[in-house]
């Protein structure tokens, strides 16, 4: 379906275009397919002109926003000299990122080694490689229903409430109003019955992303833990959308209290450049031999030298302070939207992520489109409606109150025009 919006001739162009050379699959659907010339802070530009108030960091990615000055400047130091790829080498800069990043995660003792990926499904299939490595005679692969950890191998298989894979079993999340702790501790101790011995790992997701952000109650987590533990099973936290703040905290682990045996890293890691890791318990770490791990891209120059200009900024510019500062503002904005339309049926989330559920599919669709067309110059970018109803709302960290207040005169503004 090739998208074309009222004047914008080169956008249209461009989107035409992009039509006879890219195949569909690569992108996910939105409305708006904006084509965007720059980005600057918290703004987006389209190459015809119209600037657009950020709600997403990419895909939760660029937490410190866009073109960040001392960002850019620290990434060129860190690389410099190097080359792009140190395959077969070592580089100062690889075991600078890797111990200043696992310190980091001092909150959690488990947090002792780790291993690169390029990509978040990598991270987590890596996490997992080492659990099934380690308990070779276990097979079964229990996952929380309706997570999402990628499309690739191992994560593919665990994402979802169904699976291609006959070794993966799924146990309820809770979804809206959660169920008596006793309800998932049946779920799990009939699962622990039915396979002794045989559960290689539980991976689960902080808080339900993909699936219209659904954040569970702490102790849920802490469940998971107390089971994992008491049956001596590697429990993963897939922190690939959550890490670097997004939560209020560096880490979800910490906002949900539980000290995860393998954490997954992605996304916000590395402000946009591609990176990822897993972290986690050296005896699972090393169970993968020279080379069971390893592939072109893992641990990329670019990718150390973003993770630490990341951390040089977080420190800096105490950004997961910020970050929590901003969410207040955030769900304030959220609620006056909740308020002021009765096609909004919920706002859900922490810290700097949430979801607005809005009655139905199309809604969610419009919404999208008249939050980009606000004004005439003027709009808010959204994620295309990838959750159904929900939308996502992810913007930077650094999003400063005008901005706010920006953002919701346009919603206010460009919604009024959505059909109730
Ligand atoms: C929680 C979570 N895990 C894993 C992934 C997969 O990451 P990638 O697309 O980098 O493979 C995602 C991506 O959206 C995610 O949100």
């Amino acid at each position: 379906m090739l998208i074309q919006h009222e004047n914008e001739p080169l956008g249209n162009a461009i989107r035409k275009a992009m039509s006879n050379c890219i195949g569909l699959g690569q992108s996910t659907y939105t409305p708006t397919q904006m084509v965007v010339a720059k980005a600057r802070g918290r703004h987006l530009y389209t190459v015809d002109g119209r600037r657009l108030v950020d709600f997403t960091s990419g895909v939760l990615v660029q937490n410190l926003g866009y073109s960040h000055k001392k960002f850019e400047r620290y990434f060129e130091r860190h690389r410099k000299n190097l080359p792009r790829n140190t395959y077969n080498m070592v580089s100062p800069l690889h075991v600078k990122a890797s111990e200043r990043l696992l310190k980091t995660m001092k909150n959690n003792p488990n947090a002792q080694k780790l291993l690169w990926a390029a990509s978040g499904s990598e991270g987590v299939q890596k996490a997992m490689w080492t659990a099934l490595k380690r308990y070779p005679h276990r097979n079964i692969l229990a996952a929380t229903r309706f997570g999402f950890h990628g499309k690739k191998g191992l994560a593919g298989d665990v994402t979802g409430d169904a699976s291609p894979n006959p070794n993966v079993r799924f146990i309820s999340f809770p979804l809206g109003e959660p169920q008596p702790a006793a309800y998932y501790q049946a779920e799990l101790d009939a699962l622990a019955a039915e396979f002794p011995g045989q559960i290689a790992l539980l991976i689960t997701e902080p808080y339900l992303g993909a699936k219209g952000s659904y954040h569970p109650p702490a102790w849920y987590h802490q469940l998971l833990q107390a089971w994992c533990n008491s049956h001596d099973i590697p429990f993963i936290f897939d922190e690939v959308q959550s890490c670097f703040g997004r939560t209020g905290n560096m880490y979800a682990f910490e906002s949900y209290g539980v000290q995860p045996d393998l954490v997954v890293l992605g996304k916000g890691l590395a402000n946009g450049e591609p990176a990822a890791a897993v972290a986690g318990r050296a005896d699972l770490i090393d169970v993968l031999k020279y080379g069971e791990g390893s592939d072109t891209y893992s641990g990329a120059t670019s990718a150390c030298a973003a993770v630490c200009a990341a951390l040089d900024v977080f420190e800096e510019e105490k950004i997961v302070k910020c970050a929590r500062k901003a969410g207040k503002k955030l769900k304030a904005v959220l609620e006056i939207l909740a308020k002021s339309f009765d096609f909004i049926t919920e706002v859900r989330g922490e810290g700097m992520v949430y979801g607005i559920e809005m009655k139905d599919d199309a809604t969610a669709n419009q919404c999208v489109l008249e939050a980009y067309r606000a004004t005439k110059r003027k709009g808010v970018h959204f994620l295309g409606p990838l959750a159904g109803k929900v939308l996502r709302v992810s913007p930077p960290l650094t999003i400063t109150n005008d901005e706010l207040e920006e953002a919701l005169a346009l919603l206010k503004k460009g919604w009024a025009r959505v059909a109730t």
